[in-house]
């Protein structure tokens, strides 16, 4: 009998020593944010809510994660409504990372920032835990990019070619093409699996995307997360963690994943919003140093490891077409390439729109061969050279035989045009993308 008293009074005190680090105090709550004090707690870190006797709602109980800390607070998200929520509520750490739920189950469903689905279709089965803020693969385990990735959009594959786990922005204006863009390579990419993150788009434009850009066929194999403009900057923010931790749960199983993120721009003004809310410091145009440090993690995380890959695209939003925004130019630096959209092409009818002398794969040498590489160099040559003339054209000052050069520009920019531009219903093998620059420049 005193042997288990004493028991008791030991996991007791127990108890209560280990607590003395591991839990704080709820010091603010609103909306969907959670202040405490006194926790030492990780980002990701998994924590639980609890009222302590006699206080408030006995039965209380809420899950939440660590989103920003402080030196004096620590910021949560909750993961559930905050009713119940007191100024004397007890913040536990868990010790435990935060996860979604992972598997086949996710294809051809559309899920919030939590992995709840939200497409009416009923619950999700099966599915194991997949770590939402995971480290990167090791450099040394990676595989090389050595392999090209079809993306079923010739102007890519012909003078831009993607590797198999190259990661690549897509810049572009509003209305330059990037959802029909992001449809066509969901359709016609040579992936086993899509994962897609709509990230503070308007409800209207998801929609609009999984209905007509994506369509059922594109659905099938794909598992799109959203976080629409409404939701909290928290919800937004995971969204692409969430997104790219499904999509390394299908690498680790060997698959070959193409990870589409619609746009990183959003996520790092979420990004900012938190870090704001935390005390951060703006550093460059408003945004924390913390959303700088955020965005290498989160690419980092895509590519290659030693199973599968995770080829992937992140769209920025441009404001001007010259690219001056902090977040333009730190993806531009960060990842292996970029396809700039843009908005003359647009207004030209000239679809995808993409701007191929501004854009740019930086994998393309290891994954393309020496004919392939050659008739690449000669289209972006005589595009070029087209554009230097096309104003003395228009203006009658150009005389043939003036520079052979130019000649052979004017004599091939049809053709040249015919390659780059594409339908979006329109999908095409990489291989055959590469016979038609081949035919074009032998
Ligand atoms: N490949 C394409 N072929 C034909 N029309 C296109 C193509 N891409 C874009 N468009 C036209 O441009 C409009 C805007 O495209 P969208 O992809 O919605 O742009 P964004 O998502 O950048 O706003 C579309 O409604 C469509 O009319
Ligand atoms: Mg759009």
């Amino acid at each position: 009998m005193l042997g288990n008293e004493q028991d008791a009074l030991l996991a007791g005190a127990l108890n209560r020593a280990r607590t003395v680090e591991r839990v704080g105090k709820v010091a603010e709550a609103y909306g969907t944010l959670i202040r405490a004090t006194g926790l030492k707690a990780a980002i990701g870190e998994l924590c639980e809510l609890r009222n302590p006797p006699h206080e408030g709602p006995a039965d209380f109980h809420l899950a939440a994660e660590v989103v920003g800390v402080s030196r004096q607070h620590t910021l949560l998200t909750p993961l559930g409504a905050l009713d119940g929520v007191s100024a004397t509520t007890e913040v536990y750490a868990t010790g435990r990372q935060a996860t979604v739920l992972a598997g086949d189950g996710l294809l051809g469903r559309v899920l919030d920032a939590h992995g709840n689905p939200i497409d009416g279709l009923g619950p999700i089965s099966g599915g194991v835990p997949a770590p939402i803020y995971a480290s990167s693969p090791n450099p040394l385990s990676r595989k090389l990019i050595d392999r090209p990735f079809s993306t079923g959009v010739r102007a890519i594959d012909s003078v831009m070619s993607v590797g198999e786990g190259q990661r690549l922005g897509i810049f572009a204006v509003a209305g330059g093409g990037k959802s029909t863009l992001l449809g066509m390579l969901a359709r016609g990419g040579d992936a086993d699996v899509n994962i897609i993150a709509l990230v503070g788009e308007r409800g209207r434009e998801v929609n609009e995307f999984i209905l007509d850009n994506l369509g059922a066929e594109g659905l099938a194999r794909s598992v799109v997360i959203v976080a629409t403009s409404d939701r909290p900057a928290l919800e937004r923010s995971r969204a692409a963690w969430v997104a790219t931790a499904i999509a390394e749960h299908f690498r680790d199983r060997g698959q070959r994943v193409l990870l589409l993120l619609d746009s990183v721009t959003r996520f790092a003004r979420a990004l900012r919003d938190v870090g704001l809310a935390v005390g951060e410091p703006p550093a460059r145009r408003g945004y924390p140093p913390s959303v700088f440090s955020a965005l290498p993690g989160l690419f980092e995380r895509a590519g290659n490891n030693d199973k599968g890959s995770i080829t992937a695209f992140y769209t920025v939003l441009m404001e001007d077409e010259d690219g001056s925004d902090p977040i333009a130019e730190e993806v531009r630096s960060i990842l292996d390439g970029h396809v700039v959209l843009s908005r003359k092409l647009a207004a030209a009818y000239h679809y995808p729109a993409i701007d191929v002398l501004g854009s740019l794969s930086r994998t393309m040498p290891r994954v393309v061969d020496r004919t392939h590489q050659h008739a690449a160099g000669q289209l972006r040559k005589y595009l070029a050279k087209y554009q230097d003339i096309e104003l003395l054209l228009q203006l009658g000052e150009y005389q043939r035989g003036t520079d052979p050069e130019a000649d052979i520009a004017i004599d091939r920019i049809e053709p040249i045009r015919r390659l780059l531009q594409q339908p979006a219903t329109e999908l095409v093998p990489f291989e055959r993308s590469a016979d038609a620059l081949r035919r074009l420049f032998p």
